[in-house]
Order: structure tokens, then C-alpha cells, then sequence
């Protein structure tokens, strides 16, 4: 038997004051998205911005249901939208906010496991991992370089 410890690495910032410009113009994109949510059930509004290396920025809102399961985070939204629209075009990296009551003010602002899986088949099928960056609740802000930080051990890994 042997111990093994696994690392995961991510950056936090203070704030959004604290990014580069690229990474600040894609929150606000993730914002506009967030305002395009359509959350009657959860009020809780999720907006997703993905940058592609051709500086292609795609949209994505949680998109819900009355029928609860069929609905769509926003995560997923985005990805299916930038694999639909413009496939072979890889992903650099990911912005998510949210707004509502859901979350407390001092959690993270953690994707669903269903998104982390369908952001490693992003990655998997484009060969190189995008960042991802979180916008907490209390506005700090956390990058983590790829998808292997968030779902280590993910089915096929
Ligand atoms: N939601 C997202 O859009 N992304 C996540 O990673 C977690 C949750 C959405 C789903 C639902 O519309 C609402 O937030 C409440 O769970």
C-alpha cells in the first residue's frame, strides 16, 4: 500500500480589479450572458462566456425548465453552443458568474459535475486544457488552468 497525495493548484484574486483585460472583458460577457438567463424555477442566474483562440467569444445562460432535468446549466450551454457553432475551434478559457439567493456569500462558485464532465470532453477532444475562472459571491475570483483541478480522476483519465 502506498499514500498518495494529489495537488490541485488555482489562483485566487481579491478581486475582478486584479485581471487582465482579456479576463475582465470575458466576466463581462459572462454577465451579459448571465442576463439572458432563464431561471424562473431556481432564480438563480448562472452566465458563461468561453473565449476560442480565434478571439470568438460564445454566450451561454442556465436555461430551465418546468420539467426540472431538462433544463441546462449554463456551463453546457455554452460549450454545445461553441461545439455546434464552431467546432475544431479550441477553447482557451471560460468565465462563470451567477445571481440569487441559492449560494451563500461565502461559497464558491463551483460548476456541477455534469458541466466539469462535458469541460474535460472539451478538453479531451481539443488536445489542451482552458482555463477556468469562477466569479465567488464575495467577489474574489478563482483560475484554475484546466479541468484536471476540478475533476481529477475523470472517467477515462
Ligand atoms: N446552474 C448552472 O447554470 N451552472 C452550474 O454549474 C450549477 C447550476 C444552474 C442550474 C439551475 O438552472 C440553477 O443554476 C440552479 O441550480
Amino acid at each position: 500500500m502506498k499514500q498518495i497525495n494529489h495537488i490541485i493548484s488555482y489562483s485566487v484574486f481579491e478581486n475582478e480589479a486584479e485581471l487582465s483585460e482579456v479576463d475582465i472583458s470575458l466576466f463581462k460577457s459572462a454577465k451579459s450572458a448571465m442576463a439572458k438567463a432563464y431561471a424562473p424555477y431556481s432564480k438563480f442566474s448562472v452566465g458563461a462566456a468561453v473565449l476560442l483562440e480565434d478571439g470568438t467569444v460564445v454566450l451561454g445562460s442556465n436555461q430551465e425548465n418546468i420539467a426540472y432535468p431538462s433544463g441546462l446549466c449554463s456551463e453546457r450551454t455554452a460549450l454545445f453552443a461553441a461545439g455546434s457553432n464552431y467546432p475544431g475551434i479550441k477553447v482557451i478559457k471560460m468565465a462563470i458568474v451567477a445571481n440569487g439567493d441559492l449560494l451563500p456569500k461565502t461559497a464558491v462558485l463551483s460548476p456541477c459535475g455534469a458541466c466539469r464532465q462535458v469541460m474535460a470532453e472539451t478538453t479531451s477532444r481539443q488536445q489542451v486544457p482552458f482555463e477556468i475562472m469562477l466569479l465567488n459571491p464575495d467577489g474574489t475570483v478563482m483560475v484554475f488552468d484546466g479541468i484536471q483541478d476540478l475533476l481529477p480522476f475523470v472517467f477515462g483519465s
